[in-house]
């Protein structure tokens, strides 16, 4: 995706280009674009009068923030105790053969993002897989395969159990 230094300069000013916003106007990027163009936290520091590396530092602190092009669709499967052994690993194996991609990686079409993740607090559902913000549990390989489907087709997802 092209980075319009103009976009940048709407968010920036709707901030009044004040440095105390600096986390809000990042937040504001990131929902633009997905993650954050290293040109936009260049812009960022420039116009609100800080180094690139405080900016950066930022970015990296809040898990909410990716460095990287995010997929349309983020797939988060739980490597956590409670989900490993009753079978995240083989779900994350089979979401990585059927998306052509590592945990970590994109799908280059820019649909899919997959991750690994340490326990996301649903134990009882194990496995468990978070899509997008949506918690699915008792996930199975299958299943994992619907929903992936689904996505693709933009459909309705398969009933997503949220944790308690
Ligand atoms: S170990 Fe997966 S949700 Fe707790």
């Amino acid at each position: 995706m092209t980075v319009e230094l103009e976009r940048i300069d709407e968010i920036i000013d709707s901030y009044d280009a004040d440095r105390t916003n600096a986390l809000a106007i990042l937040q504001d990027i990131q929902k633009a674009y997905n993650y954050l163009p290293r040109p936009t936290l260049e812009r960022t520091a420039e116009r609100i009068g800080v180094s690139v590396g405080e900016v950066y530092r930022l970015a990296t602190f809040f898990k909410a923030f990716s460095l990287q092009p995010q997929g349309e669709h983020m797939l988060r499967v739980c490597l956590g105790t409670a989900c490993h052994v009753i079978g995240g690993v083989r779900i994350l194996e089979h979401l990585e053969r059927e998306l052509g991609i590592k945990a970590g990686e994109t799908t280059p079409d820019g649909k899919f993002s997959l991750q690994a993740v340490r326990c996301l607090g649903a134990c009882a559902l194990a496995p468990v897989m978070v899509v997008d913000e949506h918690v699915h549990g008792k996930v199975t390989n299958d299943k994992a395969s619907k929903i992936v489907a689904a996505l693709s087709q933009g459909d309705e997802l398969p009933e997503a159990e949220e944790a308690g």
